[in-house]
């Protein structure tokens, strides 16, 4: 099968011939359709992370896909081969994948799969930071920030349909895609500084930007709230003065948690976005384009300053077949 790997820490990406995965009894051969491009994939070709995420080289990134089921182990039974699914897994920059039932989720039919695609890594990321570690409730407040990236729409949706007061922090240009999908305020990061607007305290704060963002964010706390980063891990000291738990999330994907976002994306409660759809043989470029968000990471410069470029919402999606 056709494939995209990393042969070197830092190195440039290859596509080219490798065996297609063999299943086990308990496994599914997936023939992927889309998969996207996540931050996580770059930072980990970089080798900046090699001691907290370690990847065996050569590598096959990717870390969702969606596709259509090709092959079952004689052990399954819940998939058949025909069945259009979606999922959370590594190694998805492939034409083929092996993967756990339990992994898997059947496609929502009214997303494309380039939608469905773009879906687990953000949206997972989004509830298990609100509900799991955030603790969210009906009737409390939260603040989000980055509430118009990937991650954040999703948990702009999320909060929003249980029942929370929703407040986001995002570039003023984005004030009026937050209030269509639940915010009800928008705080423009570019002009104002959060904790000096807001009137009043809130019980959630989640945070997927991290330094000084972050830092601020204790200010505007109720005693009792939960912080919770997606982005870099939380002072425990800070936490401790403030009297908040405080706390940096890492996605533990799950078919169950996916199959709840399924059932709220086929009820039209949330909705996904793709920003754009490359090839994967022009990966390189979609990592260019996200990489301005990352600057230094993988030897890449940014592809332009960032309030130069009006970016669309959503995911960069990769198309396989
Ligand atoms: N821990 C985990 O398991 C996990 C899982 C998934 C993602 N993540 C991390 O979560 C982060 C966000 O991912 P993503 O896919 O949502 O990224 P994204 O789509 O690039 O979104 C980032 C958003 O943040 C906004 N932003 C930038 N600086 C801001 C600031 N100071 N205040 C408020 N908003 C600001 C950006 O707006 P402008 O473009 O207008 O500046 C953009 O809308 C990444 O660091 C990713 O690695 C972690």
């Amino acid at each position: 099968m056709k494939a995209i790997r990393l042969l070197e820490y830092g190195g440039q990406l290859v596509f080219n011939d490798v065996p297609t995965p063999t299943i086990a009894r308990d496994e599914i051969l997936v023939k992927i359709k889309n998969t996207t491009v996540n931050h996580v994939d770059l930072v980990k070709a970089s080798g900046a992370v090699r001691q907290i995420l370690p990847i065996d080289l050569p590598w096959i990134p990717g870390h969702e896909f969606s596709g259509i089921v090709e092959q079952i182990g004689g052990d399954v039974a819940a998939y058949a081969p025909g069945d259009a699914v979606f999922g959370a897994s590594g190694g998805t920059y492939a034409e083929y994948l092996a993967v756990k039932p339990a992994a898997i989720v059947r496609k929502p039919s009214n997303l494309s799969f380039e939608e469905a695609a773009s879906v687990p890594v953000a949206a997972e990321t989004a509830w298990q930071g609100l509900f799991t570690h955030g603790h969210l409730e009906k009737g409390q407040t939260i603040l989000i920030h980055g509430g118009a990236g990937a991650v954040g729409a999703y948990a702009v949706q999320l909060a929003s349909h249980a029942g929370a007061t929703v407040i986001a922090t995002a570039s003023g240009d984005d004030e009026a895609y937050l209030n269509s999908i639940g915010a009800s305020r928008v705080i423009d990061y570019r002009k104002a500084q959060f904790e000096k607007v807001l009137q009043e305290k809130v019980d959630v704060v989640f945070d997927v930007i991290g330094g000084d963002t972050q830092a601020r964010s204790f200010l505007v706390l109720k005693e009792g709230g939960h912080l919770i980063s997606a982005s870099q891990p939380v002072s425990p000291e800070e936490s401790a003065k403030h009297h908040v738990s405080g706390a940096m999330m890492r996605l533990e994907p799950s078919g169950d948690g996916l199959g709840k976002i399924a059932r709220l994306l086929e009820q039209g409660t949330i909705r996904p976005d793709v920003a754009t759809v490359y090839a994967l043989q022009d990966v390189a470029q979609a990592w260019k384009d996200i990489a301005g968000n990352l600057p230094g990471v993988h030897g890449m410069s940014p592809s332009g300053p960032r309030a130069a470029t009006r970016r669309s919402h959503g995911k960069i999606v990769l198309r396989v077949a």
